[in-house]
């Protein structure tokens, strides 16, 4: 299984099992499935509203002695209510009570947006924060208090821009190792990629495949679909592997680590294979001549009339 070794020394396996839109009486199938496969790192966060049943699954998989729980990497995320300091340690215990655990490899603050205790989606200007009353700062110093107590061995930012990490880098005590953010051959991420590796700060790929299953009101009308592109599928043709395969092999082959999520077992087996996808530097090439800087996730949840957020403010 290929690994990543971060900056504070600790190994993060590069695949990943994505469990955002795993619905939750599909998930504990799911999990189970997935490290009988081999799947030795789960991506979870609160606002998936699952991990009680994900923790169910690990639970069970570490009595029924399938997995020892020093052999599997979990992580999760801040939701973006809880960023007032004395909300972060609360947010996290629930979290590892959830997932029946007793630490996180990786706690993330999910975005770089904050919202009224208990406003868990904004409806309205009114449920957010802005940064100047829940500053990053602020949130990354309690994220440091619940690194040093032991419950996440790493931590780190996700949805973070260039502009975002150089302030945290100003002004954190403990580095972030992790920057997870959506990263495929239609939104490749070069100048953030290379911004972060000059940093010592790892990506993590979500959305690799293009997340289909989003709900329709977060979905762009006519989306390009990267499992259906010709020079993904002649590849994919070419290496008799899927598209999805290639998309995941194209992540790890960046270093990076990648979380596809699948609830399917034969998807899950086929994403787990793409470890052995071999990409030549001319595959390589022409995944990145197919780059449209695309978001699917772009973001404009957080922006509302008279709010706080700008697009720009987000992907700052
Ligand atoms: P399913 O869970 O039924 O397998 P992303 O990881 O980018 O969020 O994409 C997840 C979506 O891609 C889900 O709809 C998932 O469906 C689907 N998916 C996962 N793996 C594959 C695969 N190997 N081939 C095609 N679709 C896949």
């Amino acid at each position: 299984m290929k690994k990543i070794t971060l900056s504070n020394g600790q190994d993060i396996p590069s695949l990943g099992l994505g469990t955002w839109k795993s619905q939750p009486n599909e998930v504990y199938e799911a999990i189970k499935t997935a490290v009988k496969i081999g799947y030795r790192h789960i991506d979870c966060a609160a606002i998936y509203g699952n991990e009680s049943e994900i923790g169910d699954a690990l639970s069970d998989l570490i009595k029924e002695g399938v997995v020892a729980r020093e052999d599997l990497w979990i992580t999760s995320k801040l939701w973006n209510d809880a960023h007032l300091p004395n909300d972060v340690k609360p947010a996290l215990q629930k979290t590892i009570s959830d997932l029946k655990l007793d630490y996180l490899d990786l706690y993330l603050i999910h975005w770089p947006v904050a919202q009224k205790p208990g406003h868990k989606m904004p409806g309205t200007a009114d449920d957010f924060l802005s940064l100047d009353e829940a500053p990053i700062a602020a949130t990354w110093k309690a994220m440091e208090e619940v690194h040093q107590s032991g419950l996440a061995r790493s931590i780190g930012v996700s949805n973070f821009g260039m502009q975002n990490l150089s302030d945290l880098l100003e002004t954190c005590t403990v580095k972030p190792v992790m920057n997870q953010v959506e990263c495929h051959p239609y939104l490749n991420q070069e100048k953030l990629a290379s911004f972060c590796h000059d940093k010592g700060i790892y990506l993590t790929a979500y959305s690799p495949l293009g997340s289909k299953d989003r709900h329709e009101s977060i979905k762009g009308i006519n989306e390009p679909m990267m499992m259906e592109d010709d020079t993904v599928k002649a590849i994919a043709q070419d290496k008799n592997v899927t598209p999805a395969q290639i998309l995941l092999a194209w992540s790890m082959y960046r270093n990076n680590a990648v979380i596809p999520k699948s609830v399917n077992p034969g998807r899950l087996q086929q994403n787990f294979d793409s470890q052995n996808v071999e990409l030549s530097s001319v595959d390589m090439d022409k995944l990145y001549s197919i780059n449209k800087d695309r978001r699917y996730i772009d973001g404009s949840f957080w922006v509302k009339e008279n709010g706080p957020y700008s697009l720009e403010d987000v992907w700052r």
